[in-house]
């Protein structure tokens, strides 16, 4: 079995599930397309070059599968729930065995069976979710952390975004079931969860005991043996002075935060349906940086959204200014079928988007590799994850507020947190010495 995944953070994590399903039914994993029996793709529908890109793997499978006729492929995640998708599958895409969307992962044992039975291509999309589904198999790629799901889906409709289209409303878990599952994540070894959700801070108002996010967070907080605690989105909108409190109040809470602002320009932020201004949101940066003034900030920049003017464009280069990003997703604006946005007469020129997301990402990476250079010197708590690509002797681990370090010390360490000076730096990376 073969699983490709596409997509942000909850993709990667819903194909952890995936590959629990398809472990339990008797597939292994194998890292080559061309040996697998079962080929999953995951997809995102975020950007048009995302969709594109998967087209493009799609269509080279044909020969794949001329090879190995026997082969499943399936087709699942974001692109999958809409309609005009499903359509250029049936049409141009006979090679395609089974296709279902983002609400019905754990029906994927009940899907392959008919397809065997009926050979027939099997399309089983559902508008929205029926019931939360807890306690699927889960294998997750690492022994020492894991994502775990607080909320699906988005009710904040941003215009430019196909995102509440594909993953339905919003809909929170019980804390007791995030809380049990947390607890047994620890008991197998887990120190550091990262909480999903497209935006944790609306967590837990459909719920029939209103809980809030930052007393979720709290209760977290209390799990023995947990060490670190991550979470993402933040909506800027609804980021309340009690998750400020009780992130500033917990050493486990990493303190990190990835609060996307898209625009600058409070006419354009009007337009994107964000609900805040670039005033609104610089308070909220100075809030945050008061409680907790050794904070990454991390976020995500839209350049070229529809009527967007050089003086717009300027906004966002203030604010990035302001601000100073640990570092930033940079994105050139995609026109989504079906959203608000794309319907917007006047579109920007590619070629001025272009410019503007280069000057941008500019400014991005010069002060990123400042606020990098700035750890050199100091020592820091390191969570060691992984063996280097490159260096033989090295790992690759995270200090608690997100940048990368690469450290001399034996891949015994993985999974554990070391004490680490920083003795040289680059934009995306650290370089660190082990101490004490
Ligand atoms: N829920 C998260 C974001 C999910 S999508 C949030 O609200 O912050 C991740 C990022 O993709 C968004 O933050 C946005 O910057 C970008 N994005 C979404 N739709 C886009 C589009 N149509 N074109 C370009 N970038 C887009
Ligand atoms: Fe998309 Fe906005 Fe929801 Fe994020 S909050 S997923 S950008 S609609
Ligand atoms: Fe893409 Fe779906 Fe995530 S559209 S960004 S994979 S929620």
């Amino acid at each position: 079995m073969h699983i490709a995944t596409f997509g942000c953070q909850m993709n990667f994590h819903d194909s952890e599930k995936l590959r629990g399903v398809l472990e339990e039914m008797g597939y292994e994993p194998c890292d080559s397309e061309g040996e697998a029996d079962f080929i999953v793709y995951n997809t995102c529908a975020v950007r048009e070059n995302a969709e594109q890109r998967v087209y493009g793997r799609i269509g080279h499978l044909k020969s794949l599968k001329r090879k190995n006729p026997e082969m499943i492929i399936a087709l699942c995640g974001c692109m999958m729930q809409q309609d005009t998708v499903i359509e250029t599958l049936k049409k141009s895409h006979r090679h395609v065995d089974i296709v279902f969307g983002t609400h019905n992962i754990y029906k994927l044992a009940e899907l392959l069976d008919t397809r065997l039975a009926t050979g027939e291509q099997v399309f089983d999309i559902w508008d929205s979710y029926k019931d939360i589904v807890e306690d699927l198999p889960t294998v997750r790629k690492d022994k020492f952390k894991s994502s775990v799901n607080i909320i699906f889906g988005c009710n904040n409709f941003c215009s430019y975004c196909i995102v509440p289209y594909v993953r339905g409303r919003e809909r929170s878990r019980e804390p007791e079931d995030i809380i049990e599952e947390i607890r047994t994540l620890v008991s197998d070894g887990v120190v550091e969860v990262q909480l999903l959700g497209q935006n944790v801070n609306s967590y837990g108002k459909n719920l029939k005991g209103p809980v809030t996010f930052a007393q979720l967070l709290k209760r977290i907080t209390e799990i023995e043996g947990l060490e670190r605690i991550r979470f993402m989105t933040s909506h800027p909108k609804d980021l309340s002075d009690e998750l400020i409190e009780v992130m500033a109040s917990s050493d486990k809470i990493c303190k990190s935060l990835h609060l996307p602002f898209q625009s600058g320009s409070t006419r354009i932020l009007d337009r994107m349906n964000r609900r805040y201004t670039k005033e609104s949101y610089l308070d909220l940066v100075r809030r945050i940086k008061a409680a907790m003034p050794d904070i990454a900030l991390t976020t995500d920049i839209i350049v070229g959204f529809p009527e967007e003017t050089e003086e717009d464009f300027q906004d966002t280069m203030d604010v990035v200014r302001e601000v100073e990003y640990d570092s930033a997703f940079t994105f050139i604006y995609s026109k989504r079928t079906g959203t608000p946005a794309a319907v917007i007469e006047e579109q920007v020129p590619e070629e001025v988007s272009k410019d503007r997301f280069n000057r941008l990402l500019e400014l991005v990476n010069g002060i990123a590799n400042k606020k990098s250079l700035a750890h050199i010197g100091n020592s820091y708590k390191v969570l060691v994850e992984e063996r280097n690509r490159q260096e033989d002797k090295m790992c690759t681990g995270r200090l608690d507020n997100g940048h990368l370090v690469h450290v001399v010390c034996e891949p015994e360490m993985i999974g554990k947190i070391i004490d680490v000076k920083i003795t040289d730096g680059k934009t995306f990376h650290l370089i660190g010495e082990i101490i004490g």
